[in-house]
């Protein structure tokens, strides 16, 4: 009685499942980092939403509960987690704040999508940058984005970086994170199989720091969840592209 009361208001309120996770913008002292996913996920309360103090199995549970993950890529997110906690900066390094993740070369890198490099830009990598990404939207001249696409924006993304900033450093180990973002905002917004992301949520994404449901994105279905292996041949197929690319243009 009491659960089907609450259905109804939810019902009357426009409340869904499909809408979980209320968003609210960042308050004046809450962390934010240089990835527009995690900074989402505490925008909608995935994560605690001053975006401080994440154990990676919190992380690994906000992922699955905003996206949903298989078990393989629950493993492939811990080892992300664990990755992010070696540059933590609460003490004992078990927890992990948003804004922790701006080390440079470690997961953060130069020649980015959305933000500045932090050489150019009094050591600000993290802050969403609006000239940086109307560039980054030029390269996307469909409704869908491409794994061609995708692949050609990032390569145009990292020249035009390198171009304005006489220490751009992209590591092969960086790129290879370079490469992996591309794969993760394609296979989100759009297929683990061939990409094909719907541009207007991958925009309001970015721009919002939002998960675009009042677009119609929805959390991956049952089948559908997302897995390391997925991750992995989406990201070599933005790779495989990239390299084709890179070989192809003149310096
Ligand atoms: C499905 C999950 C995820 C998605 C869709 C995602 C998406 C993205 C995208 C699209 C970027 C590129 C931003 C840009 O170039 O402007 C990015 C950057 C970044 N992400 Fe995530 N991310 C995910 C998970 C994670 C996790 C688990 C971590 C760490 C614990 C992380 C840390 C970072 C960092 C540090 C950057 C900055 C890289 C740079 O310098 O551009 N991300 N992410």
């Amino acid at each position: 009685m009491r659960s089907a009361l609450l259905l109804s208001i939810h019902a009357f309120l426009g409340i869904t499942c499909a809408e979980q996770g209320h968003w609210r913008a960042p308050r004046k002292h809450d962390s934010r980092g240089p990835c527009p996913l995690l900074n989402s996920l505490a925008n909608h309360g995935f994560l605690p939403r001053n975006g401080k103090h994440i154990r990676a199995s919190v992380l690994v549970d906000a992922l699955d509960d905003a996206l949903h993950l298989s078990d393989s890529g629950r493993a492939f997110f811990q080892a992300q987690g664990e990755k992010a906690l070696t540059i933590s900066t609460d003490k004992d390094n078990s927890t992990f704040n948003l804004i922790d993740l701006k080390t440079h070369n470690v997961i953060e890198h130069d020649g980015s999508l959305s933000r500045a490099d932090a050489a150019i830009n009094c050591g600000d990598n993290w802050t969403f940058n609006k000239t940086i990404f109307e560039e980054t939207k030029s390269y996307w001249p469909n409704e869908t984005i491409s794994v061609r696409d995708g692949a050609n924006a990032l390569f145009r993304r990292q020249r035009s970086a390198k171009s304005v900033n006489p220490s751009y450093d992209l590591p092969y180990e960086q790129l290879v994170n370079a490469i992996g973002q591309t794969a993760m905002y394609l296979g989100v917004f759009g297929t683990y199989a061939t990409g094909d992301a719907n541009r207007t949520w991958v925009e309001y994404f970015f721009e919002n720091e939002r998960l675009p449901y009042s677009l119609g994105w929805r959390r991956k279905g049952d089948g559908e969840a997302i897995s390391k292996e997925g991750i992995e041949s989406l990201g070599a197929l933005v790779a495989a592209n990239w390299l084709q690319i890179n070989a192809t243009t003149p310096s």
